[in-house]
């Protein structure tokens, strides 16, 4: 099917492209036939279903070993793991964060729902809680008593280091500088999340909450996050120099990352690109490859050895309980906890097989790009600077090493993957936060039947999103809150169409 396949989709791009060229006034016009496949040839799929976020690329298909792969890898990324090591998919703890990844990216590649209540029972929450320090959001957490991301769960006789019925949430309404009205006199409204934790839900006796805070990150979607790893260091680097330059938008790059003998395939130091404040530079060492082993605490050859804090393991291993029904000493248990060569619950096989799942999901195609009122839209994106920030394409790198397929591909998923301060009011860790891709989520609706965003989901819609930026982007919601409801309802019908 593999020639096949891409000599269809040519035609198709053929076809979209001359059907567009009458169009004149159309920003970028000749390239605007390649805008369906927004992960870029290789890396699209034609599914606007409740499906479209866990589709293979093509290719995929079109082999067997890297299909067997995925099959492996997809049943790697939805099962729940658990602690019984006499049953498959075991390995779940000590202490854990959730049990699988779809518990936090549900319908494979979406993100969560706003919700009221932290509980990680609830399949709808994809909440990262983050407890920090306020006088330094930004940094990474050195906290010695939590986990950068915080732990919540844990198997018995071992207890979380924090009780989750003691963490709450709260949305507070917010008014802006115009009172919560387009220029056209209509009205909106905003809300953010208050999220404060007791001190006796803290399992530490010795930490003082009172002096942290605690912040709270939704899921971004994980379809296409290979193609952005297969843009070049060097275009990247470009990108961020070449706004430093305008100063309009004043990108702050995530800083250089060292992640020698992380990398099997590009060592060395690259500039972060992924999660909401840039920490993550490379997929190999990255967000998803992290998280198998940190979120659920499996062990692998590469990581024997569990996400936790000498604290936790102090702590712990001192309890009389936990003494008690492990029937050991306090010596046993923290070397237990702390080891660094413990067996590998997950095997190298499974772990490349879950890699192969991670890098080949699909980008739903865009759609409607030839409707008038999106094309009405696509011209006000562009007249309004969303670009500056949400930079519509980029080409992959010629050689991309982990999956060759993604090189070479143009992609369009609306991001300058730098970090931006929108001012927003509370806005936790991530003020200074990367540009979001729009691609694929217009189809969110379809897929999980909500669409909160941004990166505590404070925003219930896409007008509420772009109603919440300010600072480096404060002129771009000036421009939308003055745009006739035409307009705005268009602009919206664009974004929803990439
Ligand atoms: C506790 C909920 C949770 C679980 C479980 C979880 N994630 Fe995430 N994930 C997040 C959050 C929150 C983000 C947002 C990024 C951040 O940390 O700033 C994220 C971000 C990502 C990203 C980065 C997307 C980008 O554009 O930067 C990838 C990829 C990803 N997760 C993959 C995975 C995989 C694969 C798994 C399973 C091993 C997984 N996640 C499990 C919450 C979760
Ligand atoms: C100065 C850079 C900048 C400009 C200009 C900008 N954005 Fe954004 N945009 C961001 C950042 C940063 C985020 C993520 C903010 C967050 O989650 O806290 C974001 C998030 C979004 C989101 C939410 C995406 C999601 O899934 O959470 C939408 C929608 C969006 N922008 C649309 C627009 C539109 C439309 C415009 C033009 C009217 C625009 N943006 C202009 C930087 C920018």
């Amino acid at each position: 099917m593999g020639k096949h396949g891409i000599m269809i989709n040519a035609a198709v791009l053929l076809l979209v492209a001359s059907a567009c060229s009458e169009e004149e006034n159309l920003p970028n016009d000749k390239e605007y036939g390649e805008e369906w496949y927004a992960g870029g040839i290789n890396g699209t799929v034609f599914n606007a279903t409740s499906r479209a976020y866990r589709q293979p690329m093509n290719f995929i298909n079109e082999d067997a070993t890297l299909y067997r792969q995925f099959m492996r890898g997809e049943r790697i990324a939805e099962k729940s793991f658990v602690s019984d090591n006499s049953m498959s998919f075991s390995g779940l703890g000590p202490v854990y964060i959730r049990k699988s990844c779809v518990a936090c990216h549900p319908s494979y590649g979406g993100r969560g729902k706003r919700v009221d209540k932290f509980d990680t029972a609830d399949s709808r929450n994809s909440y990262l809680l983050m407890i920090y320090d306020p006088s330094q959001p930004a940094l990474p957490l050195a906290s010695t008593y939590f986990t950068g991301m915080t732990q919540t769960s844990a198997v018995a006789p071992f207890k979380p280091p924090i009780d989750e019925a003691g963490i709450h949430l709260e949305w507070l309404p917010y008014t802006d500088e115009h009172g919560n009205k387009y220029e056209d006199g209509t009205s909106y409204s905003l809300i953010y999340p208050e999220i404060t934790v007791d001190q006796s839900a803290i399992l530490f006796p010795d930490f003082d909450m009172s002096r942290h805070a605690a912040s709270i990150e939704a899921t971004i979607g994980i379809y296409g996050v290979a193609l952005l790893d297969a843009i070049s260091d060097e275009d990247l680097r470009a990108q961020h120099a070449a706004e430093v330059e305008r100063g309009y938008c004043v990108g702050v790059i995530g800083g250089d990352i060292d992640e020698t003998g992380l990398n099997p395939y590009y060592p060395g130091k690259h500039p972060g690109r992924f999660t909401y404040l840039c920490t993550r530079a490379t997929l190999d060492n990255g967000p998803g490859s992290n998280a198998i082993w940190n979120i659920t605490n499996v062990t692998r050859p590469d990581r024997a050895y569990h996400y936790i804090t000498g604290k936790y393991a102090e702590v712990m291993s001192k309890d009389p309980e936990v003494q008690q029904v492990l029937g050991d000493s306090e010596e046993n248990i923290f070397a237990y906890l702390m080891a660094k060569n413990l067996r590998p619950e997950m095997t190298t096989e499974d772990y490349e097989a879950f890699m192969v799942w991670h890098r080949a999901l699909a980008v739903p195609a865009a759609r409607d790009l030839d409707n008038e009122t999106v094309r009405r839209g696509r011209t006000l994106f562009y007249e309004t600077g969303c670009t500056a920030c949400h930079r519509p394409s980029w080409t992959t790198r010629p050689d991309y090493k982990p999956m060759p397929a993604l090189s070479n591909q143009k992609i369009y998923p609306y991001t300058d993957l730098l970090r931006h301060d929108l001012e927003m009011y509370k806005p936790g860790r991530a003020r200074v936060c990367r540009t979001t891709p729009l691609w694929g989520r217009g189809l969110m609706q379809v897929t999980s039947g909500y669409a909160d965003m941004l990166h505590d989901l404070r925003a219930r819609n896409y007008a509420e999103a772009i109603l919440w930026h300010g600072g480096e982007a404060k002129p771009c919601k000036e421009k939308f809150r003055a745009m006739s409801r035409e307009d705005r309802e268009a602009l919206i019908k664009f974004l929803e169409a990439i």
